[in-house]
């Protein structure tokens, strides 16, 4: 399968896919943080080059409920129509099979692009003994399974103090849900 995997810099949805033997390539407009086949540019640019699948990491910064006062607070409201549109082209692109993932969104958010989401995954549902519910919309696959349901439910990324790494780590792909993906629906 020719597989889109839109947002991503960190390479590891792109290579899960790889590793199960399908023509997956990564698209961000940051460089790919390890080798492998990337396009660094904007992905609305290369919707429409014949792909099988897309997984989709959109930025969720306006989109998402635990950002959403300061909307009103520093009037945000523009940059949340910009996010929720590219959103919405990332949804409605003309691709077979496609996953959107992104954080809890906030009721405008919600009826900007369109729909609610089909269903909320977590980490510690894939291995990984942390919280950070994340949201799916899912167009012609199915539900993701939990593959190895794990003790220890703490949220180590909320914890972490800021610094640079902070942001980048928060938004990298968990492995577990990474391997899961290319597993189910590859
Ligand atoms: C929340 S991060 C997702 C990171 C991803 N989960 C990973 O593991 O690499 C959102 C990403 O969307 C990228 N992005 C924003 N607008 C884009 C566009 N028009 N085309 C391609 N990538 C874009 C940003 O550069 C950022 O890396």
């Amino acid at each position: 399968m020719r597989v889109l995997v839109a947002c991503e810099f960190s390479g590891i949805v792109r290579d899960a896919f790889i590793a199960k033997g399908h023509d997956a390539v990564s698209c961000d407009l940051l460089p790919s943080e390890r080798p492998g086949p990337h396009i660094q540019g904007d992905v609305l640019e290369i919707l429409d080059d014949g792909w099988d699948m897309m997984i989709a990491h959109p930025p969720c910064t306006r989109l998402c409920n635990s950002g959403v006062r300061w909307l009103e607070e520093r009037n945000l409201w523009d940059d949340l129509e910009d996010s929720a549109t590219f959103f919405w082209h990332l949804l409605n692109a003309k691709i077979p099979k496609i996953a959107i993932e992104n954080p809890i969104p906030h009721k405008y958010a919600v009826m900007l692009i369109g729909r609610k989401y089909d269903q909320i995954i977590q980490p510690w549902q894939f291995g990984h003994g942390e919280t950070k519910a994340t949201c799916l919309w899912l167009k012609a696959l199915p539900n993701l399974k939990p593959t190895n349901i794990t003790e220890g439910r703490e949220a180590r990324i909320h914890k972490m103090s800021p610094g640079k790494d902070r942001g980048r780590l928060r938004s990298t792909t968990y492995q577990g849900i990474a391997d899961a993906m290319a597993e189910q629906w590859g």
